[in-house]
């Protein structure tokens, strides 16, 4: 194996003094930081979403008022989308250096860590996801491939949606690409932030695992709902 001159490549992570070392981790702690902004908004958005289940009422007037706080509405959405272009950045930048070091055998192209299906599909589901969230924001916020879309009406424009199963599964598609990232990036981004030693190792990754699980089982709940006719 051909060693960095002064750092360690330890899987995808680079440690040491170099001015490559110093980079894959500022890049590392950027993904762990932008990811962790991104996973909030995940459960937030989560636990706003479930209030379908209480009635209309209940999403429409949780919908108006955050429409009606244009403060926390912009700050939440700048802040998206600041967390969005860094993460995408930051997965770029690595992808790109991993190639080059493996084409120029910088580094031996045996692999050191334990690459699990999850972690080895974070390329693939990271732009999944973020095709979906296109695809979701012209569906249920701008509504122009929505069938009836009316603005403000929340419930509505979700039963509707949901009633075509092509838009249901697609969504519920979506989501086992976005536990599939999950899981590897929260256990990741708990090993960034040097989490993940000792004891704390196995509670971390079930952690992660549950986490994630509760993530997807609750967006799923939604279409399948609206699927077996339980919200109508
Ligand atoms: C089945 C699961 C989901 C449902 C039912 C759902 C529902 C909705 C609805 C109804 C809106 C529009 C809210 C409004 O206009 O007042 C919305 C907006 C949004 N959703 Fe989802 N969502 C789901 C999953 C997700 C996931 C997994 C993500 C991210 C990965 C996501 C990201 C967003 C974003 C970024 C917005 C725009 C927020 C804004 O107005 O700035 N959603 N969602």
């Amino acid at each position: 194996m051909i060693a960095p001159a002064a750092g360690l490549q330890v899987g995808r992570t680079s440690i040491g003094c170099t001015s490559i070392g110093r980079t894959s981790i500022a890049r590392k702690l950027l993904m762990a930081a932008s990811g962790a902004v991104l996973f909030l908004f995940v459960i937030g958005h989560l636990l706003g979403n479930l209030q379908i289940f209480r009635g209309p009422a209940a999403i429409d007037a949780y919908a108006h008022f955050l429409k009606s706080t244009p403060a926390l509405l912009w700050g939440a959405r700048l802040t998206l989308l600041c967390a969005v272009l860094l993460h995408g950045w930051a997965a770029l930048t690595t992808t790109l250096q991993s190639w080059r070091a493996r084409r120029e055998r910088y580094a031996s192209p045996r692999r050191y860590n334990v690459a699990t299906l999850f972690s080895r599909s974070m390329r693939v589901t990271g732009p999944l996801i973020f095709a979906y969230v296109v695809y979701h924001l012209l569906h249920l916020t701008v509504g122009c491939v929505h069938p009836e879309f009316v603005e403000g009406q929340v419930y509505r424009n979700v039963v509707v949606g949901f009633s075509r199963p092509l838009a249901a599964m697609t969504y519920m598609a979506a989501m086992a690409a976005l536990g599939m990232h999950l899981v590897h990036g929260v256990w990741s981004m708990f090993q960034t932030l040097g989490l993940s030693s000792g004891r704390w190792r196995p509670r971390l990754r079930l952690l992660a695992a549950t986490a994630t699980a509760l993530i997807v089982a609750g967006n799923v709940s939604i279409p399948l709902a609206v699927l077996a006719g339980w919200l109508r």
